[in-house]
């Protein structure tokens, strides 16, 4: 069961989320699919929350319109990426409504729930509690008008609303009134041993990640205000006028939208959700280790569900050595970037360079063009075009495969499944590479085009092949459509589901060999690159936007 994290229904996606969480959760899933293990790849919009109401309020339209629309814009730009999920669902539908509130009302059972009084700042006008962000005022410390409520941008000092001089409603401008409201809480610190060793010892955590988890435990850990005084969102059974706050819901979607495609597939979700019997891998970025780790798992253990096996975390992307941001135009949407280029150009970018680590990546237009245009193109696409011209120009059926060559690969091959396992996607591909770079050497050593009738050059050809097909398969998670292409090309026919348990006996399996040579010849139309270059005219234009042009 492998999860990415929902994106929140109020924008569009921009390349640096797949970096980190939707990118190596598809790369993941795919490859287990490849070796015949039943996986799904679960996800869906998230689609509550105060800043969508703010700015559904903002622009004049209902919530549900706002979500509406980006989860079609999200769903379309993820799938135009080549991301797949075996269900990409919304929180907004009824049964996930249900599931929230029976979370809440077992965890009222076990006694972790209680309620206290809290002081908000609410905004009468636009019935909404206001957090931090969406109060304006004068800065207590240095008199700056204008300063958000959590901190001032002119002395830089933080604090919270309520200590701003003449607060303001962000969205209408009006004041806001200060009223106490009774709030669930969630008592998350009754549960600090349980989670900490469960973090110690019960799940598997990229690196760095438990360190800071042992540390926030070690802090002490807040019970945890769980409802919101606002109209959108799931409501409370025991609280009226409230809903709860958006990341009490929001990772409850991993469960109920297992059970809405579990339900359509004729399955049964308690059998991973409950009775431990699946493996489940959350995708996440840095920014939300503490829901995940620390909030999901401890909702999960009240409720006597199972727990994530692990959780994989990866560091976030900047844009030409800087922060993306919406607001100043420094960014590039996934939309946008698929407008001008193969979207397996940003997989193969982000795929070679984003370690398992939490180290940020920097999405640079130079480096972008050098990566595609001379490994992505100069390795591995020069190497496949080569041997399969060359298979063409020398009409070659059969010849023997060279055996040191064949052990080489295997070890290849090994390699990149341990890779994989070990949450080293940037290895995995690295592996590919080789691949492609050991064909590379061979050819420049033998020089086969020189004489293409000799026995020599025939074994030199078919031991190339070899490492054709198992670029084919090996670099499927990665650029699942230009592989397909290419086992077409190969006749590696879609019968083959289980396309990584055959690959070790296909590479010395001479009759598929000489089938695989009988397609590649017999095919009348020519046989067209896999990849067009990234030309410097685009590279500019993106540049051009990026600077305000
Ligand atoms: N809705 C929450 C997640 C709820 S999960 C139960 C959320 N949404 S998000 O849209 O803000 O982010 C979606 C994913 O993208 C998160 O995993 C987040 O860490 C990741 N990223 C957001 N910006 C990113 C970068 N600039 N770089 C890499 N990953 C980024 O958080
Ligand atoms: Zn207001």
């Amino acid at each position: 069961m492998i999860t990415s994290a929902l994106p929140y229904a109020n924008g569009r996606l921009h390349i640096g989320h797949i970096r980190s969480t939707y990118l190596p959760a598809d790369i993941h899933t795919r490859y287990l699919k490849n070796k015949g293990e039943k996986a799904f790849h679960v996800c869906g919009t998230d689609e509550h929350g105060t800043p969508i109401l703010a700015s559904a309020i903002r622009s004049g339209k209902k919530p549900q319109e706002i979500v509406d629309y980006y989860h079609k814009i999200i769903k379309q730009s993820l799938e135009s990426t080549l991301i797949h999920f075996d269900i990409f669902s919304r929180t907004t539908k009824k049964h996930h409504y249900k599931l929230a509130q029976e979370f809440y009302i077992a965890a009222k059972k076990e006694g972790y729930i209680d309620y206290r009084e809290v002081p908000i700042l609410y905004c009468e006008k636009d019935r909404i509690a206001l957090p931090d962000r969406l109060v304006v005022g004068t800065c207590p410390y240095c008199g700056a008008e204008n300063q958000y409520g959590d901190h001032c941008e002119v002395c830089g000092r933080t604090y919270n609303a309520f200590q701003l001089k003449n607060p303001r409603c962000a969205i209408c401008n009006s004041t806001p009134i200060i009223k106490h409201s009774r709030h669930a809480f969630f008592k998350l610190s009754e549960l600090s041993d349980k989670l900490r060793d469960w973090v110690k010892n019960g799940v598997k955590l990229t690196k760095g990640v438990r360190e800071h988890v042992l540390h926030w435990i070690r802090e002490g850990l807040q019970d945890w205000d769980i409802t919101r005084d606002i109209v959108w969102g799931v409501s409370v059974p025991d609280l009226p006028n409230q809903v709860f706050y958006v990341w009490w819901d929001a990772p409850i979607g991993y469960v109920s939208f297992t059970k809405e495609l579990f339900d359509n597939l004729g399955l049964d979700w308690r059998h991973i959700w409950v009775d431990e019997n699946g493996y489940i891998v959350h995708y996440i970025g840095k920014d939300i280790i503490y829901h995940h780790v620390l909030f999901w798992p401890a909702m999960l253990m009240v409720n006597g569900f199972s727990l994530p096996n692990e959780i994989r975390v990866r560091g976030f992307a900047t844009l030409e050595g800087q922060k993306m941001s919406k607001s100043r135009g420094h960014v590039i949407d996934l939309e946008e970037f698929v407008e001008i280029w193969n979207p397996e150009y940003l997989r193969f970018y982000w795929g070679i360079t984003t370690s398992e680590s939490l180290d940020d990546g920097d999405f640079s237009l130079r480096e972008f063009q050098a990566k595609i245009n001379k490994v992505l193109i100069g390795e591995i696409g020069n190497f496949v075009n080569r041997v399969i011209q060359l298979i063409i120009r020398g009409n070659i059926s059969k010849g023997s495969i060279e055996k040191e060559y064949v052990m080489n690969l295997i070890d290849k091959i090994d390699k990149y499944e341990k890779d994989i396992n070990n949450n080293k996607f940037d290895e995995a591909l690295n592996d590919v590479i080789e691949v492609a770079g050991i064909g590379n050497k061979l050819l420049s050593d033998r020089e086969p085009w020189k004489n293409l009738n000799s026995e020599k050059a025939k074994n030199t050809l078919v031991t190339a092949h070899t490492m054709v097909v198992a670029i084919s398969i090996l670099g499927d998670p990665y650029l699942p459509v230009s592989c397909k292409k290419l086992r077409e090309i190969i006749g590696i026919g879609n019968e083959t589901n289980e396309l990584l348990l055959n690959l070790k006996r296909l590479i010395q399996d001479e009759e598929f060999i000489s089938h695989s040579l009988g397609t590649i010849l017999n095919r009348k139309t020519k046989i067209k690159p896999l990849f067009a270059k990234v030309k410097e005219s685009d590279i500019n234009r993106m540049r051009h936007k990026l600077q305000g042009g």
